[in-house]
C-alpha cells in the first residue's frame, strides 16, 4: 500500500455500512471494492445501490478476496470479535466498528492476534478522527484550560420499542452503554485517560438490556467525569471539557462535526464553526490509508490499548451498575 487508493472490502450491509460506503464517496483515499453479506441477495442489493464492483455471499468468500486491502466490520457487537477474527486470519488489516467488542476479554484476543500476525486494527470510533476534536486535541494540547477539573458528555436518542430491533435485542448486544455510552467513555478517556474509580446506575428496558446508563468517573489528578446514555429520549448530546482557566463547549452532537467553543475564564470565547461536508465517517478511513501507507499497526490517535482499556472501563460499569457482561 503506497500511493493507491486503499480497496476496502465491507463485512455486513446493515445501515453503518451504507453510511460508511457512502461518506467513502467523500475521500479520495479509497474506495469499496467489494461488500460480503450472509447472504447473496443482501450483497446484490448492497452492491448495486453503492455501485460495487464484487458481492459476496459470505464473510469468509468477502476476506478472502484478493482484490482487497482492508476490511471494514459493520455487524452487531456481538459479532465483531469473530468477524476481526476472521479477516485477520485471512491477513487483512481491519477497521471495526464500535464498541470493538462486546468485553475487554474479546478484545484483547483481538488485539493479540493483530499483533501476532502484524496486521493493522483500529476501532471505528470515527469521532477521534473529526476536525472538531483536533481543534480539541490542539487546545489541550497547549495547555490552554489550566487543570482539567469536569468532563461532562451525554448520548441520549430516541427509539421506538422493537424487540426486534438490534438495540433493544440481547442477542445483537443490545443496550444504551455499549452503543451509545461508548462516545462519552471514549470521549473521557481521550481527554483524561483511564478512571481510577467508577461509579455507576443502569435501568433496564423492557427486554433487559440497559436502557439508561450513568457514570461517574474519578481520576488519580482529582478530575471527575460526568457521563449519561439512554435509549429512551434524545438528549442535548453535548460535551465539556471545564478546566481551571477555560473550558470547551461542543454544540450536539459532540461525537459528529460540531461547533466547538473555547471559553476563557475571562475574556472572549474562540468559537470554531463546523462547515463538515457528509456524515463525518470518512476521516477515519483517511486515518487508515494513512496509518497502512506508513507501515504501521494502529493509530496512535484510537490505539489497541486504549480500546481495550475502554472495554474494560465498560466492563466495570456494567459490573457496578448490575448490567449484562
Ligand atoms: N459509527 C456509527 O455512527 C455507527 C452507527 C450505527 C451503528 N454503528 C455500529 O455498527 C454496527 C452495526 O450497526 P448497524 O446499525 O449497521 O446494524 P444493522 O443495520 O442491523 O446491520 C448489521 C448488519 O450485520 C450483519 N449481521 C451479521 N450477523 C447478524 C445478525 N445475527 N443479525 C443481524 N445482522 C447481522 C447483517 O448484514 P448481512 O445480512 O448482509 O450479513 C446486517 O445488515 C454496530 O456495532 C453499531 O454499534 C456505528
Amino acid at each position: 500500500m503506497t500511493d493507491r487508493q486503499l480497496r476496502w472490502g465491507i463485512l455486513g450491509t446493515g445501515l453503518i455500512a451504507a453510511a460508511f460506503t457512502a461518506d467513502l464517496a467523500l475521500t479520495d483515499s479509497g474506495v469499496v471494492a467489494a461488500v460480503g453479506s450472509r447472504s447473496q441477495t443482501a450483497a446484490d442489493r448492497f452492491a448495486s445501490e453503492h455501485g460495487v464492483a464484487r458481492a459476496h455471499a459470505s464473510y469468509e468468500s468477502l476476506v478472502n478476496d484478493p482484490g482487497i486491502d482492508v476490511v471494514y466490520v459493520a455487524t452487531p457487537h456481538p459479532m465483531h470479535r469473530d468477524n476481526a477474527i476472521l479477516a485477520l486470519e485471512a491477513g487483512k488489516p481491519v477497521l471495526v466498528e464500535k464498541p470493538f467488542t462486546m468485553n475487554a476479554a474479546e478484545a484483547r484476543e483481538v488485539v493479540t492476534l493483530a499483533r501476532e500476525r502484524r496486521l493493522f486494527a483500529m476501532e471505528a470510533m470515527w469521532t477521534r478522527f473529526l476536525p472538531h476534536v483536533a481543534v480539541v486535541r490542539d487546545w489541550l494540547a497547549q495547555g490552554t484550560l489550566g487543570e482539567i477539573v469536569t468532563v461532562s458528555a451525554d448520548h441520549g436518542q430516541w427509539f421506538a420499542e422493537d424487540p426486534q430491533f438490534r438495540l433493544f435485542a440481547p442477542a445483537l448486544g443490545g443496550g444504551a452503554l455499549l452503543d451509545l455510552g461508548v462516545y462519552p467513555v471514549s470521549f473521557a478517556s481521550m481527554v483524561l485517560g483511564s478512571p481510577s474509580r467508577i461509579v455507576a446506575i443502569s435501568d433496564p428496558a423492557f427486554t433487559g438490556v440497559d436502557a439508561q446508563t450513568s457514570m461517574l468517573f474519578g481520576y488519580q489528578s482529582g478530575a471527575q467525569a460526568v457521563l449519561t446514555c439512554t435509549l429512551r429520549a434524545k438528549s442535548p448530546t453535548r460535551a465539556a471539557i471545564v478546566g481551571t482557566d477555560a473550558r470547551i463547549e461542543i454544540d450536539g452532537a459532540f461525537y459528529a462535526p460540531a461547533t466547538v467553543s473555547l471559553i476563557p475564564r475571562d475574556g472572549e470565547p474562540t468559537v470554531v464553526r463546523s462547515d463538515h461536508r457528509g456524515r463525518g465517517l470518512r476521516h477515519q478511513a483517511d486515518e487508515v490509508t494513512s496509518r497502512l501507507a506508513a507501515g504501521e499497526l494502529e493509530s496512535p490517535l484510537m490505539s489497541l490499548d486504549e480500546t481495550v482499556a475502554i472495554m474494560e472501563t465498560m466492563d466495570t460499569v456494567r459490573a457496578q451498575a448490575g448490567g449484562r457482561s
